[in-house]
């Protein structure tokens, strides 16, 4: 089988794939007629362990206007909730005979686990703090469509990076598509060994957002991408208030003015949800330059494209990566 478990899954030329699949995608959607029958006779199990608005419906979406099955289960209505395990649960499920699983889950990793235990696809769909590839495919697909070809393109990535599956998905698809990038963010919400990971991999760093905003660390900024304050991953600690975050960090109504003034091209991106008035002002996500509800819409393509890529034609693999012995 081949799975999508990680953006370091694909190569350059395989995101260019998903992505113009996705752009032929896109057109299906705005047809009032969208289903098309390419899985029909598949089945696609959502099985979110953590909660999703985005993710799981347009996934479902996604799968329904190719014709699949498509069946949700969550972590609270499964035999989960009775002490089943993650192991026992998707064992369960594939001897059922399924083709896919898309997964979300709490722990870092454990959609890698699920991929050595069964038989169907599997597809990451955030994976505690470690990735989220279909959220950084529709964002490059989003900024794309807005900018052109994103190589040379400088994109700065703002907020609770600690805590974000979102930066590390797109840290490894912006800069395979040519993308300069720049992570800001206060200290106490960098993750430990950033500073190597940057020097190995070519990003910059700042905690200093009015900094890079005024291109006064480098080049001028293309898209800017807002990230989610992530409360319940937190135990305290990360900032004093509500109010010191956002002065520090937040696209302020001032901020987003200046912005503007300077670049009234400028894309902003949210992956959402949005805590409107901490890291983003209800101006900045409803401004012009707001690709928000872009992103959203571009997931069901987005993830059309990957089901299509992974479970269609299977005889001859376009995308994805393979576990060994399975
Ligand atoms: N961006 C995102 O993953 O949103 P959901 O949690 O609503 O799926």
């Amino acid at each position: 089988p081949r799975h999508l478990l990680s953006m370091a899954d694909l190569d350059a030329g395989a995101i260019r794939t998903v992505l113009d699949t996705a752009a032929q995608m896109h057109d299906v959607q705005k047809r009032e007629v969208k289903k098309i029958p390419t899985l029909r006779g598949r089945t696609i199990i959502n099985l979110f362990f953590e909660d999703s608005t985005r993710t799981r419906s347009s996934f479902e979406i996604a799968g329904k206007w190719m014709s699949a099955d498509t069946i949700n289960i969550t972590g609270k209505g499964s035999a989960t909730s009775k002490g089943e395990s993650l192991r026992d649960t998707v064992r369960t499920i594939d001897a059922m005979g399924v083709d896919a699983f898309v997964i979300r889950h709490g722990a870092s990793g454990a959609c890698h686990q699920v991929a050595g235990w069964v038989d169907a696809h599997v597809i990451n769909a955030g994976d505690g703090t470690h990735e989220h590839p279909t959220q950084a495919l529709l964002d490059a697909y989003t900024m794309e469509r807005r900018l052109g070809s994103l190589e040379g393109r400088h994109v700065a990535i703002v907020g609770d990076l600690a805590h974000s599956r979102v930066v590390r998905s797109n840290l490894i698809s912006l800069q395979r598509l040519g993308a300069h990038v720049t992570l800001v963010a206060p200290p106490t919400l960098m993750p430990s060994g950033i500073g190597a990971w940057a020097e190995r991999d070519g990003f910059a760093l700042s905690h200093d957002l009015d900094g890079v905003l005024q291109g006064r660390e480098g080049k001028a900024v293309d898209a800017l991408m807002m990230l989610r304050v992530q409360k319940e991953r937190m135990s305290g600690g990360y900032f004093s208030t509500a109010r010191e975050y956002t002065v520090g960090y937040g696209l302020t109504r001032p901020r987003l003015a200046d912005l503007v003034e300077r670049n009234p091209e400028i894309v902003i991106c949210h992956p959402g949800p949005m805590n409107r008035g901490l890291e983003i002002s209800a101006d900045a996500a409803d401004a012009a330059q707001s690709l928000v509800l872009d992103q959203v819409s571009a997931g069901v393509a987005v993830r059309m494209s990957v089901l299509y890529h992974l479970l269609a034609g299977e005889d001859t693999p376009t995308v994805g990566t393979t576990t060994e012995g399975s």
